[in-house]
């Protein structure tokens, strides 16, 4: 058929989809969570959470005002089902190996179960495999509810609560499936991380030195000059990094939600970071160890194509080296480059046979590249 054939042509405009997505309310608070606010809403919920944070003493008080219906079963998620007045809570297992459709289906299920309307609200008390499943529940449930969240883990208060992407991995696939879907409100207790296991912690951190060496000179220079109040876990320092790195985050995704620009500089250090995670094996290392190697890839990469100094990379690496990430081009935990270039080329932000990278001048000074295979290999020897 050619154009010839076509006798009329018609343009329908669309309203934006999606009332109540269009701003996403952030509320930073200094005490300990007391979040049964969250119950006395007009709408009614389902709250999302994981075994291990329903556990946590902090939030103990909240949870307790739910009481045991069911234990439940989507395919490959066991979960447990409560209730609150009209309210629902889903308790899912923990961890990135039920980020999977059958859990964001065990929230569907509860949702009908609970007879919630599109104008009703899910509301994730967790970590980003919570924030991730919850959303996306929430953006196909009767074609698209409202969202909130309470993030529980540092890397999701400064980076996977805010922005928007949603989802879940599919058939060895990280995040292959999924939609844009801003939550409404964010509500940010910095004293959550107090109890977040060392692993978790450190892994959250390499985000937030990622937000740094990308959007803020001062915040890099803080963070390097107050590593051992960070290791140590000091309040007030990791308060006003957590703002720095959400107030930064969310600049960018107000810029461009989608990624066709400027989100892509968020990437740093995530494709040769997502490589080494899918090709050492999803769970062996963690999402911030691999970001972190990453990001001394990618300035390697840098100082190859004569983009940055060997003093920024050297300074960088130690930065990196002193919070306990590992650096070097060869990583213990996966030794094959060739392979790790070839998962880079299928990384699903790729679309040429170059790989995109982000990559550096100096801090703050960002660069997104299409960079050939014979840098990628060298970076990696
Ligand atoms: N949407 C985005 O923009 C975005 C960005 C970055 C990462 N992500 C996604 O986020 C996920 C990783 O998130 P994560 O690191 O928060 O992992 P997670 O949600 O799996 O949480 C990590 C572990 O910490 C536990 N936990 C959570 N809060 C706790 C607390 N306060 N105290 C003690 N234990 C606690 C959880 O039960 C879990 O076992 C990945 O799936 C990644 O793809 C999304």
């Amino acid at each position: 058929m050619s154009n010839n054939d076509i006798f009329e042509s018609l343009k329908i405009k669309y309203k934006p989809l999606f009332v109540g997505t269009e701003k996403s309310k952030l509320y930073f608070y200094s005490t300990n969570p007391s979040l049964d606010f969250l119950l006395e809403s007009k709408k009614k919920k389902i709250f999302v959470t994981d075994q291990t944070i329903f556990n946590l003493e902090l939030l103990k008080p909240f949870f307790n005002n739910f009481k045991k219906e069911s234990d439940k079963s989507t395919g490959g998620t066991d979960y447990s089902v409560y209730s609150c007045d009209k309210h629902g809570l889903v308790v899912i297992p923990a961890g990135e190996k039920y980020k999977t459709m059958d859990s964001v289906l065990s929230i569907v299920k509860t949702a009908l179960d609970f007879n919630l309307t599109r104008k009703d609200m899910f509301t994730a008390i967790g970590g980003g495999v919570l924030t991730d499943i919850t959303a996306f529940a929430a953006s196909i449930y009767k074609r698209g509810a409202s969202c909130e969240f309470v993030p529980t883990t540092l890397l999701a208060m400064v980076d996977a609560a805010i922005g928007g992407k949603t989802g879940c991995d599919f058939d060895d696939y990280k995040n292959i499936v999924g939609a844009f879907f801003p939550a409404k409100s964010l509500y940010i207790y910095p004293v959550l991380i107090q109890s977040l296991p060392e692993k978790e912690f450190i892994s959250g951190f390499a985000e937030a030195i990622k937000t740094a060496m990308l959007f803020d000179r001062k915040c890099y220079e803080y963070i390097k000059a107050n590593k051992d109040k960070i290791l140590a876990r000091n309040p007030d320092v990791l308060c006003k990094i957590i703002t720095f790195c959400a107030k930064a985050k969310a600049k960018v995704v107000e810029k461009d939600l989608s990624e066709k620009n400027i989100r892509m500089l968020l990437n740093f250090g995530h494709t040769f970071g997502h490589a080494l995670e899918s090709r050492a094996g999803l769970g062996v290392l963690t999402h911030g160890e691999c970001v972190a190697w990453g990001i001394a890839r990618a300035l390697k990469a840098s100082v190859l194509l004569g983009l940055c100094s060997e003093s920024y990379y050297n300074d960088a690496v130690e930065t990196l080296k002193s919070f306990g990430y590992e650096t070097s081009a060869v990583h213990p935990a996966y030794s094959d480059s060739k392979e790790i270039l070839k998962t880079m080329h299928n990384d699903k932000k790729n679309s040429s046979s170059y790989v995109r990278l982000i990559l550096q001048k100096e801090v703050c000074k960002n660069v997104i590249t299409e960079t050939t295979e014979d840098i990628i290999l060298e970076a990696l020897k």
